[in-house]
């Protein structure tokens, strides 16, 4: 086994600097030197289960991107010293229809998560990229395109990705409607990724403080979610909306505003939603969903950003910090990812 340190959960609210033991290269695996990784929504949802998960050790972060230092036998693609980057998803089993198609995340026997997934060889728990070195398949390592910054390119592996499969299959290109609703990690590569494609894009936001950066971000238009006369006013008018909200909420205003045949696309991991049926009945409407994305897509989605210089706005911090970063993360004090330097655990 290889050692290396990184922040493990003792519980739901406390991240340990503690030593971890990565698997010793198998014939198809790099090692990775994380150098940033990204601290997404998600992370705050694993560690409110933490003490749900029956002792399962946790060490958070699923979008990190890095350097190799090192590479089995039979490595093709990579070599030590190249830049990558990682996302959520470590290995899926290769030969289901869905891992045939490219959509390694809906494999069939359900891909390996980053974190918290199990190993498919030694049925280990995964440990995240909250630490100084990872272990992964190379089909699953992305060569980071060059011109992405690798911090702020490190929450394009789960943020970005995940807008992206969504904006792609629902076809968003010049003259469709996008709407994005809550302007978070998720929602602003949302509004940069659907604004690049060409869409028109509007973001739908409670955060009055957050409208300028809207702007700024490349939107078209504002709507203030708790403003029900705007929201009455936009009724019909957009073809995709993307939900990225990360707490449950009710569906129904967010419906109104899709147009006949439109999609309203939740990304938010809410647990259970009630839908009211004639919401979707008046306009034949769409309720779909997404979670990350297959090895061609995400490859795709990152030379993209390279070629139309879209990356994450972020704020970088020490790993030490990730308490600070989870807690403002919690409050929605963040413009628009917090992402840690892992460096500080090489002393
Ligand atoms: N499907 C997937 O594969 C996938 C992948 C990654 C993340 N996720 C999930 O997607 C969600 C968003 O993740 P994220 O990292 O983007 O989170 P985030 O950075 O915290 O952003 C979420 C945004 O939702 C809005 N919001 C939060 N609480 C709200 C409330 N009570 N009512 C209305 N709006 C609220 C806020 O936007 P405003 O301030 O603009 O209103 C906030 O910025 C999370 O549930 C996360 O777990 C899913
Ligand atoms: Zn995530
Ligand atoms: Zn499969």
């Amino acid at each position: 086994m290889r050692s290396t340190t990184g922040w493990q959960a003792t519980d739901s609210s406390t991240l340990r600097r503690t030593l971890l033991q990565r698997r010793d290269l198998r014939t198809d695996d790099v090692a990775v030197r994380v150098d940033y990784c990204g601290v997404c929504h998600s992370d705050l949802h694993a560690l409110r289960d933490y003490d749900t998960h029956s002792g399962a050790p946790l060490v958070p972060g699923h979008e990190f991107t890095g350097v190799v230092t090192g590479t089995g036998p039979g490595v093709t693609t990579f070599s030590i010293g190249d830049h990558v980057a990682v996302g959520n998803i470590v290995d899926s089993c290769g030969v289901c229809a869905m891992c045939g198609a490219g959509q390694e995340n809906f494999c069939h026997s359900f891909p390996t998560l980053t974190y918290g997934g199990t190993d498919r060889q030694d049925g280990s728990t995964t440990l995240g990229g909250f630490s100084r070195e990872y272990v992964v398949r190379e089909a699953f390592a992305y060569p980071l395109p060059a011109g992405l910054d690798p911090a702020a390119a490190a929450p394009l592996l789960c943020a970005g990705i995940t807008v992206w499969e969504p904006l792609r299959a629902l076809a968003v290109g010049p003259g469709s409607r996008v709407a994005v609703a809550g302007l978070g990690g998720l929602g602003h590569l949302a509004v940069r990724l659907a604004v690049a494609l060409g869409a028109t894009t509007t973001v739908i936001s409670r955060s009055r403080d957050k409208h300028a950066d809207a702007l700024r971000l490349g939107a078209h238009d504002l709507l203030d979610s708790t403003d029900p006369e705007q929201m009455a006013t936009a009724r019909d008018t957009f073809d995709v909306v993307i939900d990225t909200i990360s707490a449950p909420h009710d569906l129904g205003p967010y419906l109104k505003l899709v147009a006949m045949d439109g999609t309203l696309s939740l990304l938010g991991y809410l647990g259970p939603v009630t839908v009211e049926t004639t919401a979707l009945l008046v306009g034949r409407k769409r309720l779909g969903s997404a979670g990350s994305g297959g090895r061609p897509a995400t490859a795709e989605m990152l030379q993209f950003c390279a070629d139309n210089g879209i990356a994450a706005d972020i704020e970088v911090l020490p790993s030490a910090q990730v308490a600070t970063a989870l807690g403002r993360l919690r409050q929605n004090d963040v413009r628009y990812r917090f992402v840690l330097d892992m460096s500080d655990l090489d002393s």
